[in-house]
């Protein structure tokens, strides 16, 4: 693997911020930030290599250089938390519990919310799951939600009682059907996504936060998608509970955490039960403890909450004009060239999405804003979506998701049972990277595929695949992409 070396750009950038559309263009020409990885190089199936042109972000965005580095410093003292009196562990404890602190401030929170390190945003809404208000055994309310998430904030509220809505096609439609559920009471939880993670659509938080409060109800919010994208403000914009993943923001490890108001947690079931979520334990009885620990049983990941933690730091300290300058233009820059492609369709949910400013609420679109993030879904007329992906990835060393983004009522609703593909960028993207897909797809409407393909373990793959990975990652060419998410 190579590191690139480009800074994290602060001086070189803050001129083009400044400057008219098209040296602001210029921005997305090169990586807003080093990421781990951004020269690696792909082999083609006709022989040779080029750069990795990662266009998959929106399912695990590389490293920042920053954070390897970091954990490159950290690793050395890489010891058991919270148990061990030693040097490496008291260190250890105290960078785990102060990425809490760096978490918390990230994401705005209250000073007395809970910051909770998961597995990732869906072992956190599965947390939230097991806490929601019970009396006397039964929940005090339903959770509510669209049909447009991903099954990590959809699943979930199936084992628990749960209405869902049909969104609207617009999003001050969608607002309008979920005001009319929630005026007929009953709701405890509004569970609802930052971002769509298929189409990369916003959804206003702070309008769905009133919203919810309006009608006794708190709210959640999947921030897997926005996190990476956009600043969020929990308590500006009076959202109870927030979760994400590392992996999707710049961390390997993927731990994932989930920040919010600690009365729920506090009372509800421990997530995992065993060692440090107990006060005290006898042999068939427990009294379990509070705080972040009681849901925390075992030993944690701390170098994913670590790597978490400071990768949030330098997204803080992105100029937020900057970061949303780059990653604008290389969307707008493949939304338009998408369009000039023929048999090319760009999928969206809401009509109104690039316009909506949510009407009852201060400030733009409530809180992370609206639009859209670096995110964009499409599929090509008479090709499979698979098929599109091994094309791209063999014959053009381009790595994008195709599928039904584990969101397969919104893909159904959508029209789009077998899926489509997902273009997803960010950080370490360049203009490039985009011009490539393309130039790929141009070619591939107007000289076909340059290959033959074959389904192998519900996947298509290039026949004859002679590639050859690195001694370390075994699985030959043609399997690796088979993995359980295939069809999701
Ligand atoms: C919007 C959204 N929510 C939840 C998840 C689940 O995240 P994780 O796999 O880290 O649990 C994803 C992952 O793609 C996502 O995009």
């Amino acid at each position: 693997m190579t590191t690139a070396t480009i800074p994290a750009t602060t001086e070189r950038h803050a001129a083009d911020a400044q400057a008219g559309p098209e040296t602001r263009s210029a921005i997305a020409r090169r990586p807003l930030a080093a990421v781990t990885g951004a020269e690696i190089q792909a082999p083609l199936i006709q022989g040779g290599h080029i750069r990795y042109a990662n266009l998959d972000y929106g399912a695990s965005a590389p490293a920042l250089s920053v954070v390897s580095a970091y954990l490159n410093e950290i690793l050395p003292f890489y010891a058991s938390v919270h148990r061990g009196a030693g040097y490496a562990s008291q260190i250890s404890t105290s960078v785990y519990e102060n990425a809490r602190t760096i978490v918390r401030d990230f994401v705005g929170g209250r000073p007395d919310d809970a910051v909770i390190f998961t597995r990732n945003t869906t072992d956190s809404l599965n947390l939230l799951a097991g806490c929601l208000p019970v009396v006397d055994g039964v929940h005090s309310g339903d959770v509510l939600y669209l049909d447009i998430e991903h099954h990590a904030n959809l699943l979930p509220w199936q084992g628990v009682p749960h209405r869902s809505v049909i969104a609207a096609p617009t999003l001050a439609g969608t607002l309008d059907l979920l005001r009319g559920e929630l005026a007929h009471g009953g709701v405890s939880l509004l569970a609802v996504t930052g971002a769509s993670n298929v189409t990369g659509e916003v959804l206003p938080i702070r309008a769905l936060a009133a919203l919810a409060h309006e009608y006794g109800a708190r709210i959640v919010v999947d921030a897997a998608q926005l996190a990476p994208h956009r600043r969020i403000d929990i308590a500006a914009d009076d959202v109870d509970y927030l979760a994400f993943s590392g992996h999707k923001l710049y961390a390997p490890f993927g731990a994932g955490v989930l920040v919010g108001r600690p009365d729920w947690l506090d009372a509800g079931t421990p997530h995992l039960a065993g060692g440090g979520a107990v006060q005290d334990a006898r042999i068939d009885t427990v009294s379990w403890t509070t705080g972040p620990a009681r849901h925390e049983g075992g030993s944690p990941n701390v170098l994913g909450a670590a790597t978490l933690a400071r990768a949030t730091q330098v997204i803080a300290d992105l100029d937020v004009d900057q970061w949303h300058a780059h990653e604008n233009a290389i969307r707008s820059f493949l939304v338009e060239g998408l369009a000039r492609i023929d048999g090319v369709t760009v999928h969206q949910i809401f009509s109104d999405s690039a316009s909506f400013d949510a009407p009852t609420v201060e400030g733009p679109g409530g809180g992370a804003g609206t639009g859209t993030i670096g995110v964009v879904n499409f599929s090509l007329e008479g090709y499979d979506a698979g098929l599109v992906a091994a094309y791209l990835s063999a014959e053009h060393g381009i790595g994008l998701r195709d599928g039904r983004f584990c969101a397969h009522p919104l893909l159904r609703r959508l029209g789009l049972p077998s899926g489509s593909l997902r273009a997803s960028f960010g950080l370490g993207s360049r203009l490039e990277d985009a011009k490539r897909l393309l130039t790929a797809l141009q070619q591939l409407r107007q000289t076909g595929l340059g290959w033959d393909y074959v389904v192998d373990a519900g996947r298509w793959v290039p026949s004859n695949d002679t590639r050859t990975y690195p001694h370390w990652a075994p699985n030959t060419p043609g399997t690796a992409g088979a993995a359980p998410c295939t069809l999701d």
